[in-house]
């Protein structure tokens, strides 16, 4: 593998980012929602494996004290070998005075855990769609 770590929005296709939220098992919008939401984020990170998009994610901050991440996605036939390591940390990297928080898919909490998340006893969300998000077990 030949990563590179990319903080920008350039040349990224978001269909591409649409397609891979899908093919995850992720929430996912229309290209035009997803190239809004990363260029409106504090930070984004791409990865690729020389020219291929194989792994991203996003922060939102005010570059103060406060962070979440959001759309941690890597590609199918490329987890499992410390991508999604790499996109947090460099997430973390560009915010490191910030408490991060973020909801993460269930059955994936172990995955954060190993990079020092810990479990909100009294996280709270008000989801759009507070149903599908129960259905999805986001909340109780
Ligand atoms: C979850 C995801 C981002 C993890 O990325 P990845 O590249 O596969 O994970 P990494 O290889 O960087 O794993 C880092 C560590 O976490 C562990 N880990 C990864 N996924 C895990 C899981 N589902 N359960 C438990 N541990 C996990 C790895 O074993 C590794 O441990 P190690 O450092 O002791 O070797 C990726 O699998 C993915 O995109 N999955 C589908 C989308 C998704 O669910 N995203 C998260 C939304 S909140």
């Amino acid at each position: 593998m030949e990563l590179k770590v990319q903080y920008d929005c350039s040349n990224i296709d978001f269909q591409y980012i649409t397609d891979t939220l899908k093919t995850v098992g992720m929430g996912y919008f229309d290209a035009i929602t997803h190239k809004k939401a990363f260029e409106n984020s504090y930070t984004v990170v791409f990865i690729f494996d020389n020219e291929k998009l194989i792994g991203f994610g996003r922060g939102i901050s005010d570059g103060a004290y406060q962070a979440g991440i959001y759309d941690v996605a890597v590609i199918p036939e490329y987890q499992g070998k410390g991508i999604g390591k790499i996109i947090v940390d460099s997430i973390l990297k560009t915010i490191p005075q910030c408490n991060v928080i973020l909801y993460a898919a269930p059955g994936k909490d172990a995955f954060y855990e190993k990079l020092g998340f810990r479990r909100m006893k009294t996280g709270m969300a008000l989801f759009l769609n507070s149903e599908r998000m129960q259905e999805k077990g986001f909340t109780d």
